[in-house]
């Protein structure tokens, strides 16, 4: 089928779109899912509300049509939702998809590798904010240590899903130190590292402007260490500032969305597990195609939803933060994913 692209109010084209496939997850990080508020009692969404594998593989092939080229699977932790190679399988089989990569915090992926790899995934990023294990124990606010999560990746890299990108969030004074560490090891071991400025996504986690480090203070730190140069974007939209080290041996990115926000190359729909097609990572509320999936929508009827909404997009949050805005009822992370 042949696609066309579509724009929205700034003239910015679909062709990324990242699927949350649940809002479960087996780490309760202090910055996403808070472990007082998403206790034993927490009501995470029943099973038949979330989009089933055929009804996202029906969303995806629509998404194709209208100019999407890369996929991401995440969550919550996808790897908690059961069969998850099946959902990844369909998705690759689409044609038109040029990437398929996914999110995971790793801790189930240690068997699993394989798995995935075979059923079509093209590449992970993990989420790994230090390999300091008191650092990290602390993060993942459940006191896991790193061991599985390191024998995950390995994995992950013997089974080919690579380039393996390793996602860590930096926060002031909580994992700032241990970012060199990090950087070294995913550069003797052939990863890419991406420290990401820590945002005001959701409403949950009492977001500071002071516990942000700006992504050149990282660059700074890790170019004494270890001398890098700036890359030019492979892609149009690409959310990361990458840097080349002069060895030759590897790179390293930084995500600087609070202190040079990046919205005005955003390509990029969220699509949320109970189906909702959400705008932007800090939009208000979604609108939902689940209604339409199970109503005996036609696929065209769809694909008018999608261009309308789309076409009305006038998202643009990280280059309007404010004071006021950082209070805005918004969609939370571990619902939408990264
Ligand atoms: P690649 O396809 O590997 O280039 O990945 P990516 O650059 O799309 O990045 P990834 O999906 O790994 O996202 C990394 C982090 O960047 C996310 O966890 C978010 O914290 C942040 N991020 C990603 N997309 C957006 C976005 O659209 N807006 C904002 N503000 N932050 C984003
Ligand atoms: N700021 C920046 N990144 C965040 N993530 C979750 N919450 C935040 C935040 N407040 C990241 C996770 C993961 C991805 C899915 O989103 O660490 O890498
Ligand atoms: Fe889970 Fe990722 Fe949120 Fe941590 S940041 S609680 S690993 S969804
Ligand atoms: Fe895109 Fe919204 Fe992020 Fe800006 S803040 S880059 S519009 S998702």
């Amino acid at each position: 089928m042949k696609s066309t692209s579509i724009y929205d109010t700034f003239n910015r084209p679909l062709r990324d779109l990242r699927i949350s496939v649940t809002d479960r997850c087996n780490f309760r990080c202090p910055y996403c899912m808070p472990a007082e508020i998403f206790g034993d009692r927490y009501e995470f969404l029943p099973r038949a509300d979330l989009l089933t594998f055929e009804e996202i593989s029906r969303i995806v092939k629509i998404a194709v049509q209208l100019g999407v080229t890369k996929v991401r699977i995440t969550g919550g932790e996808p790897l908690v939702r059961q069969n998850i190679e099946e959902l990844v399988q369909m998705i690759a089989e689409v044609e038109g998809i040029e990437d398929l990569a996914m999110t995971t915090n790793a801790y189930l992926l240690s068997g699993y590798a394989q798995k995935l790899k075979k059923a079509g995934l093209h590449r992970i990023t993990v989420s790994l904010d230090s390999l300091d294990d008191t650092v990290f124990q602390k993060m993942n606010g459940r006191g896991f240590s790193t061991a599985r999560v390191l024998d995950g990746i390995k994995e992950a890299k013997e089974a080919g899903l690579q380039p393996i990108k390793i996602n860590a969030v930096v926060q002031k004074g909580v994992n700032d130190h241990t970012v060199i560490e990090l950087a070294e090891w995913c550069k003797n071991n052939g990863h890419i590292p991406r420290f990401i400025e820590y945002m005001d996504v959701g409403t949950l986690n009492d977001w500071k402007l002071q516990e942000v480090v700006p992504a050149n203070e990282i660059v700074d730190l890790i170019g004494q260490r270890f001398p890098a140069d700036p890359i030019v974007p492979t892609y149009q939209g690409e959310v990361a500032q990458r840097y080349r080290y002069r060895d030759g041996q590897g790179e390293f990115g930084v995500i600087s969305s609070v202190s040079q926000p990046f919205c005005g190359d955003c390509s990029r729909m969220r699509l949320s597990p109970e189906g909702k097609a959400v705008t932007c990572l800090f939009a208000e509320s979604g609108t939902d195609l689940r209604e339409w999936l199970r109503n005996g929508a036609t696929d065209d009827q769809i694909k008018q939803t999608i261009v309308g909404i789309w076409g009305t997009r006038e998202d643009r949050y990280s280059e309007e933060r404010s004071e006021e805005t950082v209070k805005r009822k918004k969609v939370e992370m571990y619902h939408i994913g990264g």
